[in-house]
């Protein structure tokens, strides 16, 4: 039975920074991910803290949310069979210091905050976080 899935994928401000979009892009295509819709966009700290509300009691609420905010950042929905997971796989550990070889976040991510994409971590936060983006 196939298992298709869409997932929000965020390529975050270091990474657009230097200009690193269309190579990750061209890795989840590489990967089999069909980039259903994608934007640019650059959000303001209100919506950084709304999209992040999951993690407002962490103490590392607050950076995270002036960093999404810092700069432009690309947003997109990738489907492919098992995309969630699939996408999590690909980007590796939250921590590119612990991110496997080969890993999205091993090859462009520069420290826990700067570690260059998001993904949603399940079926029910992607539709949240789809929502979130893309609802108009
Ligand atoms: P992301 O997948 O976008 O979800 C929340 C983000 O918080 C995470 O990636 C990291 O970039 C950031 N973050 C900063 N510090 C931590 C931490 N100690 N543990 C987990 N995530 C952290």
């Amino acid at each position: 039975m196939s298992n298709v899935e869409q997932t929000l994928s965020i390529i975050k401000p270091d990474a657009v920074e230097r200009n690193l979009q269309e190579e990750i892009k061209n890795e989840f295509k590489r990967n089999d991910f069909i980039i259903v819709k994608d934007k640019k966009i650059h959000i303001s700290k209100k919506e950084a803290e709304q999209f992040y509300k999951v993690h407002q009691a962490k103490p590392f609420y607050n950076d995270l949310c002036n960093y999404l905010s810092s700069g432009p950042i690309v947003v997109m929905i990738l489907e492919k069979e098992n995309a969630v997971l699939d996408n999590r796989n690909l980007m590796g550990a939250t921590n590119p210091k612990e991110a496997k070889e080969g890993t999205l976040r091993n090859k462009y991510g520069l420290s826990i905050d700067k570690n260059s994409a998001h993904g949603s971590d399940s079926v029910e936060n992607a539709k949240i976080e789809i929502d979130f983006f893309f609802k108009d």
